[in-house]
């Protein structure tokens, strides 16, 4: 996105002053009234494509760009789409991209948004691929850290569960990577983060790795917890053996801090007990109500409005 007003493909486009113009951004849209807000993309369309299951990504794209004065359309489950007739990528996006003013794409494979952005004519943004990139739920992440704890800077952070799957860590370890954090890397041993894929993250932030939580809740400022991903494991025995192996609850939260903050991307299946929910602490339903706004921002600066 150099700087907006193209595409947005990886977290890594975005250095420090990138990701708090996005902030303050966000700052604004939730500021204006309705009625202005509804002026600065007034007319134009977001065309989206999701190859994979979202439920908050999409929404929150469609509710975005409604609140900003476009519309929406696209198709939810593309592979049940012509894409099951055999249509390739390429020419589904080519189609998109003559119906909108820009594209979300949510696709199974890395790349597949670097590559949509090289045949479509509007800006593309990723909204979930493969298992390294999902740029837009971390800066909803990072803006969260910032709105809920007054900045990121300073902060210790432990992330906790399939840190091998899961996408949005490391996104969220590329976007933590602008800013002096303490990072803390919680993990059963089958899960841990793919040394293969964090070799660019090690260059910007020193983090410890761990399988026991214990050995750290009580120093967090932040507690990010994932889910373990199912679905890309090649083998159901090897999910099997890890099924349910950490689960926050009641008792964690009692070893926090009491300003901490307990974030989740969702969606949650049993990794946080729903005792939780009702606890000061949880702020994962605040943080999926931000990334309307932060979509809403990006949605502005990629369309230069
Ligand atoms: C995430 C994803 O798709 O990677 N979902 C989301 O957008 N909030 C997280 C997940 O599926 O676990």
């Amino acid at each position: 996105m150099g700087r907006f007003g193209g595409s947005l493909i990886s977290i890594k486009d975005l250095d420090r002053d990138s990701l708090e113009e996005v902030f303050a951004a966000t700052d604004r849209m939730m500021a204006m009234p309705a009625a202005e807000r509804r002026e600065v993309c007034r007319g134009r369309v977001l065309g989206y494509l999701f190859y994979e299951p979202s439920t908050r990504t999409r929404l929150s794209f469609e509710a975005a760009m409604a609140s900003v004065g476009g519309s929406s359309l696209g198709i939810a489950d593309a592979a049940s789409s012509s894409a099951q007739k055999g249509e390739s990528l390429a020419d589904t996006v080519r189609m998109l991209s003559m119906y909108s003013d820009v594209i979300v794409l949510r696709h199974p494979l890395d790349g597949s948004s670097r590559f949509a952005s090289e045949v479509s004519g509007v800006p593309v943004i990723n909204g979930g691929s493969g298992t390294e990139e999902h740029p837009t739920q971390a800066i909803q992440d990072l803006f969260t850290i910032r709105r809920e704890k007054g900045r990121i800077d300073g902060l210790k952070v432990g992330i906790i569960g399939d840190l091998k799957h899961g996408r949005t860590v490391y996104s969220l370890l590329h976007g933590l990577g602008n800013y002096d954090v303490d990072v803390r890397l919680v993990s059963p041993e089958p899960l841990r983060i793919r040394p293969d894929s964090t070799y660019e993250i090690r260059k910007k932030i020193d983090y410890v790795e761990s399988d026991d939580l214990a050995d750290h809740v009580s120093e967090l400022d932040v507690l990010y917890v994932t889910r373990i991903q199912r679905e890309r494991f090649p083998d159901e025995e090897e999910y099997l053996k890890v099924r349910g192996s950490y689960v926050v609850g009641l008792d964690v939260l009692g070893r926090m801090k009491k300003d901490s903050i307990v974030l989740h991307p969702l969606p949650r299946l049993d990794e946080i007990s729903a005792d939780v929910d009702s606890s000061p602490h949880a702020r994962y339903f605040e943080q999926a109500g931000y990334g309307m706004h932060t979509r809403a921002a990006l949605l502005g600066l990629v369309l230069g409005s």
